[in-house]
């Protein structure tokens, strides 16, 4: 019965069920890698606008790689996962050097771009080309394990290996474009992994999960070791009409954003243990310390928690140092931040 009869069930569903997405209209590689790049570790109503205002800023990959990065920074601002719009920047220039600006359209030309792994490449080579190789992305691991009762950890090496050569074997190689809409778009709406549609599902006489009752077991995923909590401490170092901002370094979160003077902590600061940090950095001239806000959760980080607290502090001159630029307070908001600081930013008031 398998495998065509899977991509029967699976094509008239996607026929009567697909959402219209603007990416979905195009063949152009360049429109589908931004539109994958965008929609990586982000939902497609978070991702869509962002995906418009690239795709408006920046019609060609040529418009993408002239651009300067603070630029492109600044439109991902809120996309979190920040290195993505460096390798995007990184595979445009790659892009235009390699391949005058002809985006490549094959999986082998495609996995060698910066930020594009296998799950990208196969996408893209698929939806612009009609390559047949399979996508292997979060809904197609659940809709396969559900349906064929797969018990192998999707997050372990035999897991990649059996998922991917399942899916290879499904796929229908006319219409590879097609089927890995349809699988994903299927595993998005419908397959969803809280409460599935099984009651008006078209697999439903076909799938292991439903006919056991083993929905909420699958798909099995490893437990990841447990999540680290980090507090920033961060100081608005204000003098007149400026403060400092300092740009983040490379090996850590939000590589590239401003923020303001910052000390890092394994344990929250209280309001001593911050003056005490500040007056290292700064020598003991502080005057009217202040904590305006206090354990700020920041989100969309998946491997820890973070915290941050923010202290007002006055001083008579602004150090002229290579950590820090001084900057008026109306020319802050032209710089690229992160969540967190763009929220601060919106509360506080100079
Ligand atoms: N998520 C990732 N890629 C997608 C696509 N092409 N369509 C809808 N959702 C997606
Ligand atoms: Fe998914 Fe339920 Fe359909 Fe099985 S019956 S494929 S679990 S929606």
């Amino acid at each position: 019965m398998w495998p065509a009869n899977f991509y029967k069930i699976l094509s008239f569903w996607y026929l009567e069920n697909k959402r219209d997405l603007p990416w979905r209209k195009s063949r152009n590689p360049y429109y589908i890698w931004l539109s994958e790049i965008i929609l990586q570790q982000t939902r497609v109503a978070q991702g869509l606008p962002y995906f418009l205002k690239f795709s408006e800023t920046f019609p060609s990959v040529f418009d993408l790689a002239a651009a300067p990065e603070d630029k492109i920074l600044k439109l991902w601002q809120g996309l979190g996962y920040y290195s993505r719009a460096r390798n995007l920047h990184a595979a445009a220039k790659m892009v235009v050097d390699l391949y005058n600006g002809e985006f490549p359209k094959k999986y082998k030309e495609l996995i060698k771009l910066k930020g594009v792994g296998v799950y990208t490449a196969s996408a893209i080579a698929s939806f612009a080309s009609n390559e047949a190789v399979a996508v292997v992305d979060g809904n197609v691991y659940r809709v396969l394990a559900r349906i064929f009762g797969i018990f192998t950890p999707i997050n372990s090496t035999q897991g990649e290996k059996e998922f991917n050569e399942l899916a290879l074997l499904l796929l229908n190689t006319k219409d590879a474009a097609t089927h890995n809409q349809a699988i994903m778009e299927f595993g998005a709406l419908h397959c969803t992994p809280k409460k599935p549609k099984c009651d008006d599902c078209p697999f439903q006489q076909n799938c292991y999960a439903f006919k056991e009752r083993a929905i909420a077991e699958l798909p099995v995923k490893l437990k990841k070791t447990k999540v680290k909590k980090r507090y920033f401490t961060y100081y608005i170092v204000r003098c007149k009409n400026e403060l400092l901002l300092h740009r983040r370094g490379p090996k850590d979160i939000w590589q590239g954003l401003y923020e303001f003077p910052l000390v890092v902590s394994e344990n929250e600061l209280n309001t001593e243990a911050a003056t005490k940090e500040f007056n290292q950095l700064f020598g003991e001239s502080a005057d009217g310390f202040r904590l305006i806000q206090k354990n700020q959760k920041a989100h969309k980080l998946s491997h820890q928690h973070l915290f941050a607290s923010f202290y007002e502090v006055q001083l008579k001159e602004l150090p002229i140092t290579n950590m820090y630029q001084k900057v008026c307070f109306v020319e802050i908001e032209t710089f690229p931040v992160s969540v967190l600081i763009s929220n601060f930013l919106e509360s506080y008031s100079f």
